[in-house]
C-alpha cells in the first residue's frame, strides 16, 4: 500500500458516521487524538474507512513494532488457531508457554529469569508490584515510583503513575505505600539548571537525603519502579548515569530494581529492552505493547529467586494465550531476521539528525531526544521560558493527520515519533517532509 494518499479530507463521511455511533455506544473515558477510523493496515501504512492512506508514526499505540500484519505474525497466528486457542495456563500446562518463555528470556536483560504472562501493560505492573512486595513476605511494603511516570489505568498501576492529575481524580483512595520522587527530565531538571549528569545525581541524592532519612527507611522499600525512558510523560531520556546509579542504590539497600519496559521494550529503542543501553540488569521487568505484534499479551520477567510468589497467590485466566505466544515468537524471529534493531538505530538516528536541523530554523522545536525509534520533539512557545506549546501541539497532530501522517503527543507538548521498526529510510523521510511542513506552518501561526 502506498501512502500518504488523501482522497477526502478526514474525517470523511463514513468516518464521521462511525465516530457518531462510537460516542453513543462506547464509554468515552478516553480522549481520542483525532478522528482516525481505521479500516485496514499493512506494514507502515494505515487505510481509513474512506480510503485515505496514512504513514503510521504511531505503530497503533507503540504496539506493532514489526509493522502492521507482519506476514510472519499472520502465519503464526493462523497456524496456532488451527491447533489450540485456549487452555488456562495458570491451571494447566501447554508447550507453547515454555517455548515462548525460553525465547523471551533469551532476549531479556535478566541473566537467569522466570516469566509470568499477563494480558496488558497495566496487568504486568500490577503483578510486578505483587511480586516485589510478596518477595519480601510483607516486610517491605513501599514502592518508590517517579513523577511523570505512566504505568497504566488499573488501581495499582494508576497509583504508581503520576503523569496527569485527571488519571486519578475521582478514584481515591489509591493503593497505599507508594512514594513518588522526581525523574531526571534534563530539559526541565526539577532541581534547577543542571548539567545532565548532575541532574541524574540530584535525583539519587534526593532519594538518599530526603526520602530515606526523613520519610521511610530503605529497609521498608520493596522496589524502585521506573521507566528507563518515560513514555507518556514526554519521551524523556534520562542521563546516562541515572539507571546505573539507581541500580547501585537499590543493591546497597536490598531494594529491587523494577523496570517498566512496556513501551521501551521489544526493539523500540534499538535494543531488545532499553535497560541494555545502560548495561543495567533489573531484578524485575514489565513488558507488553510491542511484545506480540498487536495481540494482547504482557509479561513479567524477573530474576529466578525474585519470582517466588507462593502457589495460589497470583494467577489469571487468559495470560499466555497460545495465539498471542505464537505471535510473540514470530515477532522475535521477524526482528532478528530483518535486523530491525539495527534499522531502528539507523533510521532513528537520521530522523533525530533531521529534526535537529529543523530545530535550527523552527523556533517551536525546543528539544529533540530519543533512542532508536522512540523519539520525542518537545514544542515550546519560547525557547528561553520553555513554555509548553500545548495548543500548537494539538494543531501539529491534527494538521499532520489531514496531510497523511499519523503522530500523537506525549507529556505536555511533545510530538512522539514511534513508527514500526521496519520503516524504510524513504518512508521515514516522507513522513518527516509532512511533519516539517506542518511545523513550519504552525510555527508561523
Ligand atoms: C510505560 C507504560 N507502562 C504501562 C502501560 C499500560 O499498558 P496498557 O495500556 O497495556 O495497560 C503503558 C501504556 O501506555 C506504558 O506506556
Amino acid at each position: 500500500m502506498d501512502a500518504p494518499r488523501i482522497v477526502v479530507t478526514p474525517p470523511g463521511p463514513r468516518a464521521r458516521e462511525v465516530v457518531e455511533e462510537d460516542s453513543r455506544l462506547i464509554m468515552q473515558s478516553f480522549s481520542r487524538w483525532y478522528p482516525l477510523v481505521v479500516k485496514e493496515a499493512s506494514g507502515v501504512v494505515v487505510e481509513d474507512v474512506d480510503g485515505n492512506r496514512y504513514l503510521d508514526f504511531n505503530s497503533g499505540l507503540v504496539v506493532v513494532n514489526v509493522g502492521h500484519r507482519h506476514p510472519r505474525v499472520v502465519e503464526a497466528v493462523k497456524r496456532q488457531v488451527d491447533k489450540l486457542i485456549h487452555y488456562s495456563l495458570t491451571d494447566f500446562y501447554y508447550e507453547e508457554a515454555v517455548r515462548a518463555a525460553r525465547v523471551l528470556l533469551e532476549i531479556s536483560p535478566i541473566e537467569d529469569g522466570k516469566v509470568f504472562y499477563t494480558n496488558s501493560g497495566a496487568e504486568s505492573i500490577e503483578g510486578a508490584i505483587k511480586v516485589a512486595r510478596g518477595h519480601s513476605r510483607g516486610s517491605r511494603p513501599y514502592i518508590i515510583a517517579f513523577l511523570g511516570a505512566f504505568h497504566g489505568r488499573t488501581m495499582g498501576a494508576m497509583s504508581v503513575s503520576a503523569s496527569k492529575p485527571v488519571h486519578r481524580r475521582g478514584f481515591y483512595p489509591l493503593v497505599p505505600h507508594i512514594i513518588h520522587v522526581p525523574y531526571p527530565y534534563t530539559y526541565r531538571c526539577p532541581f534547577g539548571e543542571l548539567e545532565e549528569r548532575e541532574c541524574g545525581e540530584a535525583v539519587i541524592g534526593y532519594i538518599e537525603e530526603w526520602v530515606f532519612k526523613r520519610l521511610v527507611d530503605p529497609s521498608e522499600v520493596a522496589a524502585f519502579l521506573v521507566e528507563p525512558i518515560q513514555g507518556e510523560g514526554g519521551y524523556i531520556v534520562p542521563p546516562d548515569n541515572f539507571l546505573p546509579l539507581l541500580q547501585s542504590l537499590a543493591r546497597r539497600h536490598g531494594i529491587l530494581l523494577a523496570l517498566d519496559e512496556v513501551q521501551t521494550g521489544f526493539g523500540r529503542t534499538g535494543e531488545w529492552f532499553a535497560a541494555q543501553h545502560w548495561g543495567v540488569e533489573p531484578d524485575l521487568m514489565a513488558a507488553a505493547k510491542g511484545i506480540a505484534g498487536g495481540l494482547p499479551l504482557g509479561a513479567i520477567v524477573g530474576r529466578r529467586e525474585v519470582m517466588d510468589l507462593p502457589p495460589g497467590s497470583h494467577a489469571n485466566t487468559f495470560g499466555g494465550n497460545p495465539i498471542a505466544l505464537a505471535a510473540m515468537m514470530a515477532v522475535v524471529e521477524a526482528i532478528r531476521e530483518e535486523d530491525m534493531l539495527s534499522n531502528a538505530r539507523r533510521v532513528g538516528g537520521e530522523i533525530m539528525k533531521r529534526l535537529r536541523e529543523m530545530g535550527e530554523e523552527i523556533e517551536l522545536i525546543g528539544d529533540v531526544r530519543g533512542k532508536g525509534l522512540m523519539i520525542g520533539v518537545e514544542l515550546v512557545r519560547d525557547r528561553s521560558t520553555k513554555e509548553p506549546a500545548k495548543k500548537e501541539l494539538a494543531r501539529v497532530l491534527e494538521e499532520s493527520f489531514k496531510r497523511g501522517l499519523l503522530v500523537v503527543g506525549s507529556g505536555e507538548s511533545v510530538v512522539r515519533i514511534a513508527p514500526p521498526l521496519s520503516i524504510t529510510m524513504e518512508q521515514a523521510m516522507a513522513g518527516l517532509d509532512i511533519l516539517e511542513e506542518v511545523l513550519r506552518d504552525v510555527s508561523r501561526g
